[in-house]
């Protein structure tokens, strides 16, 4: 298969992980038989210092015109000062929206072998955490209205959600949920919000057309309660975007460390899919040879898996990082309280390293 993929290094680690990325991309392409034509975008902190905007049209063309684009990560303190249109996080938003990735798949998976790196007791994690969260991701108050007054004293945003864009997502849950626990959970603040009311009501609406998921609701503030209470309560969790937002940030902790949480964003399968890992720039440690690269070179098996539909790739992708996981490497991020242990052992590993393990493990 010949497909072209759009790159966006973006800023921080961005450009470290997204490296590592690649090789593996490469050794897939090798070992199964394809071929990748790579297009190189510039967007968020890069864009704003290369063209005065963090996501200029001809550069969001290029995502569009590709068959799927691969992010690192975007933004950084450097950027912290611009006008809030241009922050580097605006080209996220535009990505998104630009190219209509509606849903955001989120994983939060946590792998037995880094069950250490877990602040939660053996008895909360048992043998481990498999939980989906679809987030809504080109809606809500990310994209709604907003405002600040004339005396800049009053400033707002808004939370609007139509029936349209809360069922394709409460859809994509049911349909996750029914291969997997056949348990969809919805996340809202129906006790207060007109929004979350209807949420509740379109989700049991679209329900009946899938009865054989038990469907549940729960208020934000409690999810995130028992999210850490008791995660193994949760098959496939399905939000807005802002409350998505927080609770994989949440998740992704009890799953061990952010550095392993790939993302897939996908809209109504006509147009490309936009594969992230969930973490952000970590400004300190970039070009250090120090970042975890393994969340975004599990997106890149997401990516295979939803816009090339390439499962055995994929799978081939998660199976090599297993191994190495399981060979004990680590990057420091994931080493936990074994960080002592790892070293000695001579185990731990940069980011480079860590890339070449998998493309090793691949190869095998
Ligand atoms: C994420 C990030 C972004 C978001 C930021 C950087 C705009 O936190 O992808 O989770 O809020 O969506
Ligand atoms: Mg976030």
């Amino acid at each position: 298969m010949e497909k072209t993929i759009a790159l966006i290094p973006g800023d921080g680690i961005g450009p470290d992980v997204v490296a590592e990325a690649v090789k593996v991309l490469d050794a897939v392409a090798k070992k199964y038989g394809h071929k990748w034509n790579y297009r190189d975008v510039i967007a968020g902190g890069a864009a704003i210092d290369k063209f005065g905007k963090p996501l200029p049209q001809e550069q969001l063309d290029i995502c569009l015109s590709s068959d799927a684009t691969l992010l690192g990560a975007v933004g950084g303190p450097k950027w912290d000062n611009v006008a809030p249109e241009i922050r580097p996080e605006k080209a996220l938003l535009g990505l998104r929206g630009g190219m209509k990735v509606f849903a955001n798949l989120r994983p939060a998976v946590m792998w037995p072998q880094l069950k250490d790196a877990c602040p939660l007791k053996d008895e909360i994690v048992g043998n481990g955490l498999d939980i989906l969260v679809v987030r809504e991701l080109t809606g809500g108050i990310y994209f709604g209205e907003r405002g600040t007054s004339a005396d800049g004293k009053t400033a707002w945003d808004t939370e609007k959600y139509s029936w349209e864009e809360i069922e394709r997502i409460v859809r994509l849950g049911f349909q996750f949920a029914q291969k997997r626990q056949k348990h969809l959970t919805v996340v809202d603040k129906a006790n207060i919000l007109n929004s979350s009311r209807l949420w509740r009501k379109v989700a049991e609406e679209v329900h009946k057309e899938y009865s054989d998921v038990t469907l549940d609701f729960l208020y934000i503030d409690n999810a995130s309660m028992q999210l850490v209470r008791n995660p193994r309560q949760f098959d496939v969790i399905a939000t807005s975007n802002m409350f998505g937002d927080i609770l994989t940030d949440e998740a992704s902790q009890i799953t061990g460390s952010i550095g392993m949480l790939a993302s897939a964003s996908l809209g109504d399968g006509t147009g490309p899919g936009l594969y992230e890992p969930i973490h952000g720039t970590a400004p300190d440690i970039a070009g250090k040879d120090l970042a975890n690269p393994l969340a975004t070179i599990l997106s890149a098996a997401m990516l295979l898996r939803y816009s090339f539909k390439l499962e055995t790739e994929a799978k081939a992708i998660e199976d090599a990082v297993n191994a190495v996981l399981n060979a004990g490497w680590r990057t420091g991020d994931i080493a936990g309280s074994k960080l002592a242990e790892v070293k000695a052992q001579g185990k731990l590993v940069g980011t480079k390293k860590m890339g070449e393990l998998v493309v090793e493990e691949l190869n095998k």
